[in-house]
């Protein structure tokens, strides 16, 4: 019997993201059925097992989690799985293997502006000075000290320039004193003394606009808090930030065990989120080129907004954004409130202690930590004007680039987080704590357990008790379907669910929409398959996969095809130089396990590393032989594990980054 895909995410994308032409089969049981029958054993045991607790729902041995299980989930290796249904079975792995133990290191400590405290430092309404400091900046007499500040502000980008103006052209209004309140929404201030300026820094507050129409809300609604962190796998924030976790389990937060993602990076991570869209359906509906602006498409704070939500978007790290990094981004700004205006602006004029990708400080402060300020900021003025939220932020300078580096945060998010539920905020707040992937590059990933971990990223949601008391059902399929395979689609789902949080009745949650997301709030399906759930192949992390010797000729072949399918795609582009095969790192054949496809399979699955030269690129291939046509063709994308740098520099899309290798070089 063969089974169709329900669900062909790639077979219209850009070239590059082609899927066999057959689109049929995709099980390959071939190897399955080469295992010594004496290993059948066990299998058929524990199969028996499940079967029976599943047919009779057997409620002490049940698979299915309650919070405490959760919470006393330990991560004894080989002990189980994380999901394991018939449609998916993820492997519950140990963040501390040994295999992975030695990329684990100590977090660099980071010194802000080489040790030189901040001259002012902000509350919620206010500047004011920080007399401790004076010695720092050779101030001895305070009457010799002249500060002052000016407004800072979006600039909207003219013609079809990149969404990148600021104006601070305003008067500088002197500081008179030590404290001043603020009215405007971001201000840089700058202090003198003799004429000479000895301190510049930048401050973000959260002024009342008059942007959200107030609406008669006949049931206070609630607040929607999704507060990210950039390329952080579910593991790896067990294993760098256990203070933070515990703290959300405290709270009864409930961790979504197969969130799997389904594309490269960030942006083909998120915009699933947002939208409920492919970056390549974005493409095709709202964002035509890669030079067109975001604001002809519909993102999920638009439906809040025309609730009568206040909006927020918020990055750090903003110069690489999701709208902005190597795109335009929104010709008028797309929510009521947007910190990633202010984070460019103050990590151009202040930022420092730049490592690889990140600045890790603006000034004296943490940028991560500012981020978090900010959030505050914003979650106690809506409540204090009684305005309900949408907000979404991302923070990547904290974890973007080093798999250790998140460590360091671990306390500022377990006091984030603290702070807001001790405020109260948290009362009448469904909060999101998520990532997009794990970490795409470095050594961890060229291990099995790294490349696991980098297509399952953690995702946390945290319900008022109070709701979750009342709206039981949604709340007891959101804690089943924490061991179900879910997907970035279902999150937006599930956000767009919370526009109404009050029809989410046992009733209402039974009817089903045909789009390829469930909200966690719905039944998903046990029997959800990465096809059905749109997640391409090569992302898939329910897949057993077997190692195969690297040395033998059908892997040869394998490789030999990727690499001349990497040429293709830089055919056309003379500035780049043609690959050669240098090694090959390791090669497994990949098996769809829980699939329940009997018969004959006529395609198999490889996923090889290379490496090529020039450039000594490490590339990551899904490749899918089909026995019927005897060809080869690359599934999902192709993942490259070590950085580019300036090897590319001389293209410019951003998909073709990855393989090029500038000529230029060679010579
Ligand atoms: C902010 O700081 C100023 C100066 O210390 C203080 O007067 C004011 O009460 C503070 N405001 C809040 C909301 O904490
Ligand atoms: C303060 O004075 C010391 C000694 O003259 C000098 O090394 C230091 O750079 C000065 N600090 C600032 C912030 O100007
Ligand atoms: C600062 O405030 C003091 C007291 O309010 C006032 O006497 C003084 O003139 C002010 N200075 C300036 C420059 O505005
Ligand atoms: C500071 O600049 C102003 C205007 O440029 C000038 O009048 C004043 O003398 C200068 N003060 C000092 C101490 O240099
Ligand atoms: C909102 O406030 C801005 C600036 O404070 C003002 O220019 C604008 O007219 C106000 N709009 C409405 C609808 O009140
Ligand atoms: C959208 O798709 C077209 C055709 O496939 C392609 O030329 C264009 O570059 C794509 N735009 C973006 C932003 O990816
Ligand atoms: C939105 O779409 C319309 C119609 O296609 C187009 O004229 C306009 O330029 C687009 N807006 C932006 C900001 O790209
Ligand atoms: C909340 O708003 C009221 C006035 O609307 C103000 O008096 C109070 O100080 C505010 N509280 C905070 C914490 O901002
Ligand atoms: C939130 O707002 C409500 C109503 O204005 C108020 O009673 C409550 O104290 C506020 N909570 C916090 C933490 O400011
Ligand atoms: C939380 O909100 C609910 C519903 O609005 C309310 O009944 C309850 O008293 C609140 N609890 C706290 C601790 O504020
Ligand atoms: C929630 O229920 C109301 C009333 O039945 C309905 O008008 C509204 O469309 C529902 N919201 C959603 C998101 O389905
Ligand atoms: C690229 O190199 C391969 C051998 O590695 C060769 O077969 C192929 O012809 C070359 N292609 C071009 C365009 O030079």
């Amino acid at each position: 019997m063969l089974k169709r895909l329900k669900w062909q995410p790639n077979q219209k994308g850009r070239s590059f993201r082609r899927l066999g032409s057959d689109g049929m089969d995709v099980v390959d049981d071939s190897w399955r059925v080469r295992l010594p029958s004496l290993l059948w054993i066990p299998v058929f045991i524990f199969g028996a097992l499940l079967y029976f607790v599943d047919i009779f729902e057997i409620e002490f041995l049940s698979l299915q989690p309650t919070i405490e299980s959760i919470k006393d989930f330990t991560y004894d290796s080989n002990k189980g799985f994380a999901i394991n249904t018939p449609g998916c079975r993820i492997p519950e792995m140990d963040p501390f293997d040994p295999a992975v133990q030695p990329f684990i290191l100590p977090p660099t400590r980071v010194k802000c502006n080489k040790g030189v405290p901040a001259l002012f430092e902000a509350n919620l309404t206010s500047i004011y000075i920080l007399k401790s400091s004076l010695p720092a900046y050779n101030v001895s007499d305070f009457s010799d000290l002249h500060c002052c500040y000016s407004v800072i502000r979006r600039v909207e980008p003219k013609k079809k320039l990149p969404d990148n103006f600021f104006s601070n052209n305003e008067k500088c209004s002197y500081i008179n004193g030590s404290t001043i309140i603020i009215n405007d929404e971001f201000i840089k201030v700058q202090c003198f003394v003799d004429n000479t300026t000895i301190y510049t820094d930048t401050f973000s507050f959260v002024p009342i606009k008059n942007t959200t129409k107030s609406k008669v809300i006949y049931r206070k609604p609630l607040n929607v808090l999704v507060v990210g962190l950039d390329a952080v796998s579910r593991l790896n924030l067990h294993r760098q930030m256990p203070i933070t976790v515990k703290y959300l389990q405290k709270l009864g937060a409930v961790e979504m065990l197969g969130y799997n993602k389904v594309g490269d990076n960030t942006f083909p991570n998120l915009i699933p989120v947002l939208t409920g869209l492919f970056e390549e359906e974005l493409n095709k509906t709202c964002w035509p080129t890669q030079s067109s602006y975001f604001d002809n498409c519909t993102f999920i704070w638009h439906h809040f907004k025309s609730k009568g939500f206040m909006t927020v978007y918020g990055e750090d790290a903003s110069w690489m954004g999701l709208f902005n990094y190597m795109r335009r981004g929104f010709k008028k700004q797309t929510t009521d409130y947007a910190y990633n205006y202010f984070n460019r602006y103050s990590e151009n004029l202040i930022g420092n202690e730049h490592k690889m990708n990140v600045d890790q400080c603006e000034g004296a402060r943490l940028v991560y930590k500012d981020l978090l300020e900010y959030i505050k900021k914003f979650v106690v003025r809506m409540n204090n004007s009684s305005l309900p939220f949408f907000g979404f932020f991302w923070g990547a300078s904290l974890s973007h680039d080093y798999l250790n580096q998140p460590r360091l945060g671990d306390p500022d998010y377990q006091k984030f987080f603290q702070e807001l539920e001790e405020g109260g905020h948290l009362n009448n707040t469904a909060l999101v704590f998520m990532s997009d992937h794990g970490i795409r590059w470095g050594d961890i990933r060229q291990t099995y357990q790294g490349r696991m971990e980098e297509r399952l990223p953690f995702v946390f949601v945290r319900l008022p008790k109070w709701y979750t008391n009342q709206f039981y059902k949604a709340y007891s399929n959101l804690k089943r379907n924490t061991r179900r395979l879910t997907t970035p689609f279902d999150l937006h789902e599930t956000l767009y669910d919370l526009l109404d949080p009050y029809n989410l009745t046992g009733e209402y949650l039974k009817t089903t929409n045909k789009s390829r997301g469930i909200s966690f709030f719905r039944e998903i399906t046990k029997y959800r398959t990465c096809e059905d759930a749109a997640i391409a192949s090569h992302w898939c992390a329910c897949q057993q996969s077997k190692e195969l010797d690297t040395n033998s000729s059908e892997v040869f072949e394998v490789a030999s095809f990727a690499v001349e399918f990497i040429n293709m795609e830089l055919q056309g582009y003379a500035q780049c130089a043609n690959l050669t095969l240098m090694e090959i790192l390791n090669a497994r054949l990949m098996s769809h396990s829980g699939s329940d496809i009997e018969g004959v399979s006529n395609i198999k699955d490889y996923m090889i590393t290379i490496k090529t030269v020039p450039g000594e690129a490490i590339f990551e291939v899904t490749v899918r032989y089909s026995e019927d046509e005897r060809k080869y063709s690359v599934i999902g994308s192709i993942s490259r594990l070590n950085l580019y740098g300036k090897q590319s520099a001389c293209i410019t899309d951003f998909h073709l980054k990855l393989y090029c290798y500038c000529k230029s070089l060679l010579s």
